[in-house]
């Protein structure tokens, strides 16, 4: 990751828990791009809405990540429910926005899998005219950053279904190494079931830079 690369001060409010492993609302700023909390009160131009429908409507996105945002109805939904993750610091979904334009770019989004250890799980999504400049690598080398450093995150796994090449090579240049295949792990829309590589990265690997 570019030493440019900074995390700003959290812009909500801090979590009532006092749980190591919570996630607090924060803006990581990368420069050129910006991670910034999904919830009611991010504004996207062109509106967040209209945003999440189009991430929706893309094919690949609507492939490979499940989303459940095709209508005003299910944005708002995905909305609320992202602020409830972040009130109760569980999972923390960012929209990567150009930091130029306040256009979306994509997802970066951390979950706790098993919250009293410090297991999380990453993902992301970029939209289709973001790709191919290694923005994913960026954005998901800097939550695992964070997460790893505000909320003791001690191992991040990252699972892709195993014909999403672009997704592999995401997770290799961000220091998440290979550790083996899960056999129909992943259910598509359609039914049918992936096997996944599983990748990780830990807290005590070796700094990327
Ligand atoms: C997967 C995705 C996040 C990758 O993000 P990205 O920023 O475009 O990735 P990059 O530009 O850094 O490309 C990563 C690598 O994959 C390679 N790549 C891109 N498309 C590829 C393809 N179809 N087949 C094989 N390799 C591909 C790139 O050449 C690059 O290789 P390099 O590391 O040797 O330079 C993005 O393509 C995307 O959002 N796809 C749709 C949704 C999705 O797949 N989500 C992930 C679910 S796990």
């Amino acid at each position: 990751m570019s030493t440019a690369d900074t995390t700003s001060a959290g812009t909500g409010t801090a979590n009532a828990t006092a749980d190591p492993h919570t996630f607090r609302p924060t803006v990581i700023d990368l420069g050129d791009i910006q991670l910034r909390p999904w919830g009611r009160a991010l504004t996207l131009a062109g509106g967040t809405v209209d945003a999440l429908m189009a991430a929706a409507a893309d094919p690949e996105i609507n492939r490979w990540n499940r989303m459940r945002t095709a209508d005003p109805a299910g944005a708002e939904a995905f909305l609320d429910r992202c602020d409830a993750s972040w009130a109760d610091g569980r999972s923390a979904a960012f929209a990567i926005t150009d930091a130029h334009d306040g256009s979306l770019c994509g997802t970066s989004a951390l979950r706790w899998t098993d919250r009293p250890d410090g297991l999380a799980m990453v993902g992301y999504w970029l939209m289709p005219a973001h790709r191919g400049r290694g923005l994913a690598t960026r954005a998901t080398a800097a939550v695992t950053r964070w997460g790893i450093a505000t909320a003791a995150a001690r191992r991040i796994e990252l699972c892709h279904a195993i014909g999403n090449e672009a997704s592999c090579r995401v997770a290799d240049r961000a220091g998440f190494p290979y550790e083996g295949t899960l056999r129909a792990s992943y259910r598509h829309a359609d039914g049918h079931y992936f096997d996944e590589h599983i990748h990780a990265r830990l807290a005590t690997d070796p700094d990327l830079d």
